[in-house]
């Protein structure tokens, strides 16, 4: 298939992006850990340890859990985007799907209206302590898997969402999987409710269009790495 001229000048801003700001920011990450590592202030083998506390927590959640898929946490202008994108002035229940350590779930409960619901629903369990921590009565953590959201919401006596908000890549499912979980999300959402995602890829968006009337989508560059954000409503 042949690359549109918008998709090669994405690609090529992509590619000056990583040149110019991905590879240094790797080789600063890789220096500060040997800095530390000589100077005895960390052991390598407590990366491999969680500690809510350390720097590098959401690096170790990630060498011991694949399933975390980040090495650390979306940046505070991919959060900006994602929460512009969520439209929560008058979202009165949000469903979170993989909160990790809560950047994007602290920005949310900011934004949402003082008697909203927020469920955050989170597979790894040092990642549901770190969020649990977060002190907040609209705030529901639940520990489990995305995949079975409706039974989340029903056994907490949360109906349908105004909003469902989520940063799990969808590769980790197969194309099957993909369909049943963006029935259940379309299921779980209102009549107006909307559905965004980010994401690292665009192979959501031919699925998304089947499932919902309007989606649109949105580059982050300024995340490591970039991600898009999808927009799609019911
Ligand atoms: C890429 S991280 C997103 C983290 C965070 N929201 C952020 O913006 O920095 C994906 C998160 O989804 C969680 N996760 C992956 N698969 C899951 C599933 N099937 N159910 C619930 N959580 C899942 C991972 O443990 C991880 O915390």
């Amino acid at each position: 298939m042949k690359a549109s001229r918008e998709d090669k000048d994405i690609l090529d801003k992509l590619e000056d992006f990583f040149d110019s700001k991905v590879q240094p920011k790797v080789k600063e990450i890789e220096e500060l850990l040997k800095k530390e590592i000589e100077l005895g202030k960390l052991k390598a083998e407590s990366l491999i340890e969680y500690d809510p506390d350390s720097s590098f927590s959401y690096l170790s959640a990630f060498l011991l859990d694949k399933g975390v898929a980040a090495i650390h946490p979306s940046s505070k202008f991919l959060v900006a985007r994602v929460l512009k994108a969520m439209d929560l002035d008058e979202a009165s229940t949000v469903v979170e799907f993989g909160p990790a350590e809560g950047v994007m779930t602290r920005r949310i409960l900011h934004s949402m209206p003082e008697d909203g619901t927020l469920l955050s629903i989170e597979l790894n369990p040092h990642f549901v302590k770190a969020v649990r921590r977060i002190r907040d009565p609209r705030l529901r953590v639940v520990q489990g898997d995305v995949q079975e959201v409706e039974k989340h919401m029903a056994k907490l006596g949360i109906g349908k969402a105004d909003v469902v908000v989520s940063g799990i890549p969808f590769s980790f499912f197969d194309l099957e999987g993909r369909h049943r979980l963006l029935d259940k999300i379309h299921s779980a959402l209102k009549p107006n409710g909307r559905f965004v995602a980010y994401q690292v890829t665009t192979h959501l968006i031919p699925i998304l269009k089947e499932h919902f009337k309007n989606v649109s989508h949105r580059l982050e560059l300024r995340n490591l790495p970039p991600h898009f954000v999808f927009i799609a409503k019911k």
